[in-house]
């Protein structure tokens, strides 16, 4: 059994310790905007953030998150109005979806050590998350027009 915040909350859970995160996230807890993609920690669809940084759940037993903090895309924003969700909303990212809270969360936990990333920063950042339908350019367009608008609410 594993104690840790969940989106703010303190959680308990049944799970086995060696169970990935992704799983209690999705089976246990019931929140299903974190994706299984490839199980391996190769496309980034179960990103989530621990202690505010981007980590694989997929990847990520249980018992190495008890007393810590985890914030999957549900939590992001409390209205789902983060900079770059507004962003990717005007910019259209998405096209089938699959990949995409993987990309924001990714690229939110990018913007929060790097507020003003150039294009080689967001491709190393980003270079781990895959998408299928190729949006790319418009996820790159998405993380540039957020990191702006951040700025600027910071001006
Ligand atoms: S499902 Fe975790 S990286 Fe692919
Ligand atoms: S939008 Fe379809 S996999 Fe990325």
């Amino acid at each position: 059994m594993a104690t840790f915040k969940l989106n703010g909350r303190s959680v308990s859970v049944t799970s086995p310790d060696d169970s990935p995160l992704l799983w209690v996230i999705r089976d246990e807890i019931g929140l299903k905007g974190t994706k299984f993609g490839c199980g391996v920690a190769q496309c980034g669809a179960c990103t989530v953030h621990l202690d505010g940084k981007a980590i694989r759940s997929c990847v990520t037993p249980v018992a190495a998150v008890a007393g810590r903090s985890v914030t999957t895309i549900e939590a992001l924003d409390s209205k789902g109005a983060h900079p770059l969700q507004t962003a990717w909303i005007e910019v259209q990212v998405p096209q089938c979806g699959y990949c995409q809270s993987g990309q924001i969360m990714q690229a939110a936990s990018l913007l929060k050590t790097t507020p003003q990333p150039t294009d080689a920063q967001i491709d190393a950042a980003m270079n781990g998350n895959l998408c299928r339908c190729m949006a790319y350019p418009r996820i790159k367009k998405a993380i540039k027009l957020a990191a702006t608008r951040m700025q600027g609410a910071k001006a």
